[in-house]
């Protein structure tokens, strides 16, 4: 090797150490100490030298964080004037007024202009080896139809469309003319989905609600398979109608608080709650945990393998790799099509960097046995990500392990369709990452648990009720038409604080475990759903007298669904077909995903005096957790707890 001769062995070593290192953890964003590799905008915050004190200073001074950040990340229309003006125990939310962009002037045209070669989403079609790659400048991208779509602002639109890249350019010709994608007057959807090799009818579900939706104008249908579908008075077809319109379409200036989106979520209430999300605060939270969590380096190409039509989806599949001019993956097929090596597969031959998906895919792909990981390549991969649900240390360890070959960080990312985008997590950069922990806040965030008083806890170990101290540019701004229950959902359980619903655990060191829902929310497959929205629709079918539907542990699926169904005094010998009905019923009216793996019938439900369904007595019944039956004393009647625990032993 050739050394010039002034410098000492010693310096030698340090400075190409340094810069090999330096060169190394950039791109894996491990460099921790050169704030400006880390993040350019906080150059020159007071006392910021490394990712921890940066972290200490996003909280302590979020509005000088979160405004250089806004300024660096986003091109503006016009400047905002107030950082932030938020009072989290009026439920009042609101970040860069005064300031107006265009999303999808953000997520698209300004990277045209700079890079019109990239490929911006590569559509990994049901069949594998049938990808569809898109660059800004194609036909395919979405610039062409947002040129040409619709152009009446405050337009409401619904999307039901699988993860394509028209999907994509429908999101974001809504964003470029203004129109909030959800409720609508317009409806876009495909003739028909494929996954797993099954076709959908994905426009026979539109028509028959539209049938119910006096609103709805005007349905665009696009053709994913070739099949013919009938056309309704109101549909239209959209290829047809794009080639119409004139291919030039001036973004809207949007203010920063107009809404982008809404989606709908479970709570424990029957009715899901359309959350709403607006331009510039969720735009920039997406864009910036996309960029850090998973250590996201341009050119690198992200694959989150989430439906778009989830919260997981929009933030990750769209809107923050969009935003940070990145190449991301719209995953149409399945973890198990064709085989159980779908995913490495994928990743081997589009060459991904990052994968970002579910435990529950995890967990059922570990069971198929190393083999089908190990055929692959997985050199490219950098970062593995996990969401939607805890994952258990087996499931933690294999994909690490076997998936990552030991090297990749494993980030375990705890969210919400409300908090818009990733709040605890690891981050590749940490020393270490804990197995089946989401370990730390990102910037700008600070947890708290409350104890059963509503005190907040400040030792650690400690568990209690997880809520975030201090608002987020992410954060979701209200429930749609129903503000009121957003302050009662979020703001009111602990005034002055966004009460997340989820119950977490931090170990000594300060490290956050989420432990699960403190409501009746359950979590099957990744999939949030209200066990009140089941018993909803059961309580539909008219030979049900009443109903109780709790979650417990499945080995795959995370939690499982268990019913118990107390039917009306003539009923009771059509339990068979009632199966069945309840069944379909389920699937029709919420998901698949939301069909009880268990339907047991019984003669009453273990209640209070004062009539409340004791929800806990059923759950220790179905953990067969005898010993933890707890007090029955409150039972209105005792005997009704045995006769459940019998019933159970009979069907499981
Ligand atoms: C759960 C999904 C444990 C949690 C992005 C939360 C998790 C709900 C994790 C939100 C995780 C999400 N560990 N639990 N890493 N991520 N959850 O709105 O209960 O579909 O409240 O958003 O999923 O589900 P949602």
């Amino acid at each position: 090797m050739w050394l010039p001769c002034r410098c000492t062995s010693k310096t030698i070593v340090t400075s190409y150490a340094r810069r090999v290192f330096k060169s190394y953890f950039c791109v894996f964003g491990r460099w921790k100490c050169d704030v400006a590799a880390l993040m350019p905008e906080a150059v020159g915050f007071e006392g910021v030298k490394d990712c921890s004190s940066l972290q200490e200073f996003s909280v302590s001074n979020s509005a000088s964080f979160w405004a250089a950040a806004a300024r660096h990340r986003l091109s503006w229309i016009k400047p905002f004037h107030t950082v932030q003006d938020c009072d989290l125990s009026l439920g009042r939310i609101k970040w860069f007024e005064g300031g107006q962009l265009n999303v999808s002037v953000n997520c698209l045209d300004r990277h045209v202009d700079t890079c019109p070669e990239r490929v911006a989403l590569i559509w990994e079609r049901d069949e594998p080896g049938s990808e569809i790659k898109a660059a800004p400048g194609d036909d395919m991208s979405p610039r062409k139809p947002v040129e040409t779509a619709w152009r009446e602002k405050g337009d409401c639109v619904t999307i039901y469309m699988p993860p394509c890249p028209l999907a994509v350019a429908s999101m974001l010709a809504c964003a470029r003319i203004g129109a909030a994608h959800n409720v609508s007057s317009t409806v876009i959807t495909v003739n028909q989905g494929v996954r797993a090799g099954k076709v959908t009818e994905l426009k026979r579900t539109v028509d028959a609600a539209v049938k119910d939706c006096p609103s709805v104008q005007q349905v665009l249908v696009a053709m994913r398979t070739e099949n013919p579908v009938t056309m309704t008075a109101k549909d239209m077809d959209m290829e047809e109608e794009m080639l119409k319109e004139d291919v030039v379409c001036e973004p809207e200036a949007m203010d920063s608080e107009d809404v982008l989106f809404l989606l709908y979520t479970s709570g424990s209430t029957g009715k899901p709650k359309g959350v709403v999300h607006t331009q510039a605060g969720y735009l920039l939270y997406a864009a910036l945990t996309h960029r850090y969590v998973f250590s996201y380096q341009d050119g690198d190409v992200f694959g989150c393998v989430a439906d778009i039509g989830w919260i997981t989806g929009h933030s990750y599949s769209v809107y923050g790799p969009l935003a940070n001019g990145g190449t991301t993956v719209l995953f149409e097929s399945t973890p198990i099509y064709p085989d159980p090596g779908r995913y490495w597969e994928m990743v081997q031959r589009l060459k991904i960097n990052q994968f970002y998906g579910a435990p529950t895919a995890i967990r059922l792909l570990l069971k198929y046995g190393d083999q089908w990981v190990q055929k692959y390549d997985r050199s490219t991969l950098k970062t593995l990500g996990s969401v939607g649900e805890p994952i258990n240390t087996e499931a933690w360890e294999w994909y690490h392990r076997v998936v990552g070959d030991g090297r990749c960080p494993v980030v375990d990312t705890w969210w919400q369709t409300e908090t818009g985008g990733i709040c605890i997590t690891p981050r590749p950069s940490d020393p270490e990452i804990v197995p089946g922990m989401a370990m730390r806040p990102f910037f700008g965030i600070k947890p708290v648990l409350m104890d059963t008083e509503g005190k907040v806890v400040t030792s650690n170990p400690a568990s209690g009720a997880l809520c975030l101290a201090q608002p987020w540019p992410g954060m979701a701004r209200t429930i749609h038409n129903n503000h009121e229950r957003f302050i009662e959902t979020y703001c009111q359980p602990h005034p002055g604080y966004f009460f997340t619903g989820d119950g977490a655990y931090r170990s000594k060191e300060g490290y956050y475990q989420i432990t699960g829902r403190l409501d009746d929310v359950i979590n099957v497959s990744g999939h949030r759903i209200g066990t009140a929205e089941i018993e909803d629709v059961v309580n539909q079918c008219s030979a049900v007298a009443e109903s109780a539907v709790i979650g417990y542990s499945h080995d795959i699926k995370g939690q499982g669904v268990y019913t118990f169904v107390v039917l009306k005094k003539d009923a009771d010998d059509q339990e068979a077909d009632l199966s069945q009905q309840l069944n379909n019923m389920v699937s029709k009216n919420i998901a698949k995903y939301a069909c009880p793996d268990f339907i047991q019938f019984v003669q009453r439900l273990p209640k209070t005096r004062s009539g409340k369904i004791m929800r806990r007595v059923l759950r220790k019944v179905v953990e067969r957790d005898l010993d933890g039956l707890g007090d029955l004393s409150t039972l209105d009647d005792p005997a009704a707890v045995q006769e459940i625990i019998q019933g159970h032993r009979k069907l499981c």
